[in-house]
Formats: structure tokens, C-alpha cells, sequence
């Protein structure tokens, strides 16, 4: 066969497997094909992966000191202490990336790592040192670093003071963020303030869901919400107004959001479902990404009623002033969302009296007829609804999918379930930027390794690598999942064929 003739067949071969356009140049970018410039990478965060608990000088965290003395709270009496022990092997997680061709990695700074107190009395050079190493080799190999800056691992000395729900932990925050700007700031560009504040609320209103474990349902998670909310607030004008004119960077955050279908066509599940997404979603986005700004006003009107039947003179929502609501308001430069699910949605009565779950109103179930694992349901055109649902709601945006991604028990290495869910949910991404226009930067896989998933402790696996946790060493293997995401990763595209089977459409 000639050299042309050779080529010829490889372009259509190409063209058939990834609908790549046969002549470049002006053509449109075919509909299964991410963007140019877009992120494709995986992700983690430091106490799941790192392990070096008391190592180079790091101080105590809540999940150390709260895994420590309650070690049944975990599934299997495991903690972070070596984890996936990425602060030794850290390089080795590096080419790991590689071999996904990724070209991102967002990873989280252990606050207790660089400021042991979490105050700057005590600025640990070892641990700055750690992170400078990782970022130095990321971007040697061609790999963006995106940095959390607080993936739930509160120093416990700031836990000594009450955590979260004490507002004052917001003045400590933006020094260790002014701290990681400095010295990060020339290298990273891609920076969130918090991962899932709803979620680690959760530590603040149960015993047993994650650390600290204080048991303030429906009080302690409101307090939270504002003192976050604020934090994050003065970090972003912190970078905007110090750092941006000379790093450039952008900065946002990241927020947990699972679409809710209603249960039946009923205008009250339809109500039950915009509700549920203002408790789960709303409560953080509005103030930041709205026109207008403040707490929704369904979360506010549902909270000061019940608040009122509680006998109470003020609302368990603290109020924002108007001064707060403008600190608050348009400070973010992308939206990240971490999404896994979809459920369903009716009106109802849940939760504890007093909790936000009560608050809401609203009973979710699983669907039935998808695939499923523990909480997780495989349903891509679930993040379809919600990516259209977010545009809509707070236009002018750019999306980043910070986590997505599938769970096994332990042991599966041929994970054809999660190879399943990745090309549906890349499908359905794919299908919102390029059918929809829904403007998503980039795409974050979770996880890079399997890690510490917090309460269910080792049992339950995210990797796209294994880790072998009877092993000092920590090896890793990878899993099936790794190529195929590999490839889509290389060639910028899910195949043809998979992107058209793909569920990304809802049923009517
Ligand atoms: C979201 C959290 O950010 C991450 O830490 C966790 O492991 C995954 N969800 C999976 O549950």
C-alpha cells in the first residue's frame, strides 16, 4: 500500500471511530469533541491521598485528631495516616497522569501542612517544600495544577475555637489563602477556595457523618454557611485585587450538586424540586453567582417559618446585610461542580426537627432501572439537565466539572460499570457544550487513585488506579477504565459510536 494510500484509510478509519472531521481548518468541531483549550484531568484531595500525617512538620487536622480518637467511625477502623501515601510518591502520581494524557490535576493544600496551627505563627517551610515539589513536576510534565485550598481538613487548633460556624475562621482563611497565593501563585492559575461546603456542613450537623462530628442540625450548618460564605468572599477579592494583576489566575468554587428529577409531572414535585436544589445548591450559589445575590428566598421564607414554630425569636438562617450581600455577590471566575447522581424528588417531611433536611420539605428516592452503586445512579442525562439548569439560573458562568465519577467495592480492576459511566457522562458533557451551549472549561475525573472515602474508609473505590492498601509500599495498578480514559483524553473526543449510545437524553 502506497504512503498516501496508507493515510487516506487511517483519516477515515479516524473519522469513523472519533468523528473527526475529515478536512480540518474551518470546519465546525464535530458534536462528540471537547473544546480547544479545554481541561481534562483527574482528581484527589490531601487527606485522602496523602497520608505523611504528622510528617515534615504538619500539624493535627480534624480528620487526624477525630479518626484518632473515634476509629469506629470509619467502615473499617481506618484512617488517613499513610493513605495512598502521596506524600512519598508523589512523582509516581504525576506519571500516572501521564499515562491518562491528562492535562490538569486538581489536588488539594493540607492547611495543617503549611500553617500546623492554622494560624502564621508557625509558616512550615517543609510543607510549602512539599507542594512546590508536586507543582514543579506537574507542570514538567506539561500538567496544570489546580489547587483547592480547603478540601475539609480544618486544622483542630481552629476546631479548639469551634470551627466553621465561628465566623472569626474566616480572618484565619484568607491568611493561609494569602499564604498559598504568595508562594504558589506564579505557577498555579487555578485556584477553589472550597470543595462541597455543603457537604463538610454535614460535620456540623451530625455526630457520625464526618469531622468534627458536632451535633448542631439545622443551626451549626446555617452559622457555616454565612462564615463560608464570607471566607470565600475575601479570598476571591484578596486575589483579585493583590495577586491577579501579577499571577493572572482565576479563582472559584466548587459546590456538590446532584440533579433532582420531580417523581411525577405534578406542579408540586416540580416545586420540590427547585426547592431541594436551593438547599443543596442555591444556599451557596445564589449569593455568589445570582443577579441579585443573598440566600434564596425559599431557603429563607421556609427556614424563618419554621424557626417561628420552634418558638424562636430569629431565624436559624442568619441574615447577610446588604453590605455582605455585595462583599459576596460575582465573586467567582467559574463555577466548579462536583456531580455523581440523580434522584427523584416529591414534597414531604425528612429529617430531624430541627435540620436543614426538615427545612427543605422535600423526600428524595433512588431511581429504578439504572445501574447503581452504593448511593451513586449511572443517569448522563442527569448532568445534561442540571449543566442547562445552572446556565440558566446563573448566566454568564463558565462551568468546570470538578468530580465526577464511579464507585466498586474493592477488588475490581476490570471496572466496566465505571467505564460505562464515564463515556455516558463525558457523552452528556459533550452534548451540553456543543447541542446546548453551555459553557464548560474543563473536566476533572474522580479520582485519580483510590482513596480514603472518608466514613466508608477504604471500602468503597473511586480509582481510576488501584491502590493495594495491604501493601507498606502502596502499589498502583491500572485499572480497565485507564486506557479507555486515555484515549478520550488523547483524542479529545469520546468515539462516535459511544457518544451516540450514550443515555444523554431525558425520557419524556
Ligand atoms: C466528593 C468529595 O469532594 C470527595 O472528597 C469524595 O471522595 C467524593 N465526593 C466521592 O464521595
Amino acid at each position: 500500500m502506497s504512503r498516501t494510500v496508507v493515510l487516506v484509510v487511517v483519516a477515515a478509519l479516524l473519522s469513523e471511530t472519533w468523528g473527526v472531521p475529515l478536512s480540518s481548518g474551518s470546519s465546525p468541531r464535530a458534536a462528540n469533541h471537547f473544546p480547544d483549550g479545554f481541561y481534562l484531568g483527574a482528581a484527589t484531595a490531601a487527606y485522602q491521598v496523602e497520608g505523611g500525617w504528622n510528617e515534615g512538620g504538619k500539624g493535627e487536622s480534624i480528620w487526624d485528631h477525630t479518626l484518632h480518637a473515634q476509629p469506629n467511625l470509619t467502615a473499617d477502623g481506618q484512617n488517613g495516616d499513610v493513605a495512598a501515601d502521596s506524600y512519598h510518591k508523589y512523582k509516581e502520581d504525576v506519571q500516572l497522569l501521564v499515562g491518562l494524557n491528562a492535562n490538569v490535576y486538581r489536588f488539594s493544600l493540607s492547611w495543617p501542612r503549611i500553617l500546623p496551627t492554622g494560624d502564621t505563627d508557625n509558616i512550615n517551610q517543609a510543607g510549602i517544600d512539599y507542594y512546590n515539589s508536586l507543582i514543579n513536576e506537574l507542570l514538567a510534565n506539561g500538567i496544570q495544577p489546580m489547587v483547592t485550598l480547603y478540601h475539609w481538613d480544618l486544622p483542630q487548633e481552629l476546631q479548639k475555637l469551634g470551627g466553621w460556624p465561628n465566623a472569626v475562621i474566616a480572618d484565619y482563611f484568607v491568611e493561609y489563602a494569602r499564604i498559598a497565593f504568595e508562594n504558589f501563585g506564579d505557577r498555579v492559575k487555578l485556584w477553589l477556595t472550597f470543595n462541597e461546603p455543603d457537604m463538610f456542613s454535614n460535620g456540623y450537623s451530625s455526630a457520625t457523618a464526618l469531622a468534627p462530628g458536632a451535633d448542631s442540625p439545622g443551626v451549626a450548618d446555617y452559622l457555616l454557611a454565612k462564615a463560608v460564605l464570607l471566607a470565600h468572599a475575601r479570598v476571591y477579592r484578596l486575589y483579585d485585587q493583590r495577586f491577579r494583576p501579577t499571577q493572572r489566575g482565576r479563582v472559584g468554587i466548587t459546590l456538590n450538586i446532584d440533579w433532582y428529577e420531580p417523581l411525577t409531572s405534578s406542579a408540586d414535585d416540580a416545586e420540590a424540586s427547585d426547592r431541594q436544589l436551593q438547599f443543596e445548591c442555591g444556599l451557596w450559589a445564589h449569593p455568589i453567582f445570582s443577579r441579585e445575590g443573598d440566600f434564596p428566598e425559599v431557603v429563607k421564607l421556609r427556614v424563618a417559618a419554621n424557626s417561628r414554630k420552634e418558638g424562636r425569636t430569629r431565624s436559624r438562617l442568619p441574615t447577610l446585610s446588604p453590605a455582605e450581600v455585595n462583599l459576596i455577590r460575582g465573586t467567582a471566575d467559574f463555577f466548579g461542580i462536583n456531580h455523581y447522581s440523580s434522584s427523584l424528588v416529591t414534597s414531604g417531611s425528612s429529617g430531624s426537627e430541627p435540620s436543614k433536611t426538615y427545612d427543605s420539605g422535600v423526600v428524595t428516592s433512588m431511581f429504578e432501572g439504572y445501574p447503581t452503586s452504593f448511593w451513586i445512579s449511572d443517569i448522563p442525562w442527569g448532568l445534561r439537565k442540571l449543566l442547562n439548569w445552572l446556565h440558566k439560573s446563573y448566566p454568564g458562568y463558565p462551568f468546570f466539572i470538578t468530580e465526577n465519577g464511579w464507585s466498586d467495592p474493592p477488588g475490581v480492576l476490570n471496572d466496566t460499570a465505571r467505564i460505562h459511566y464515564y463515556r455516558g457522562y463525558l457523552s452528556a458533557l459533550l452534548r451540553s457544550i456543543n447541542d446546548d451551549g453551555v459553557p464548560v472549561i474543563g473536566y476533572t475525573a474522580w479520582s485519580l487513585l483510590d482513596n480514603l472515602e472518608w466514613m466508608n474508609g477504604y471500602t468503597i473505590k473511586f480509582g481510576l488506579y488501584s491502590v493495594d492498601y495491604d501493601d507498606p509500599e502502596r502499589p498502583r495498578t491500572a485499572k480497565a477504565s485507564v486506557p479507555v480514559m486515555a484515549q478520550i483524553y488523547k483524542e479529545r473526543a469520546v468515539p462516535l459510536e459511544d457518544f451516540e449510545n450514550a443515555d444523554t437524553t431525558p425520557p419524556s
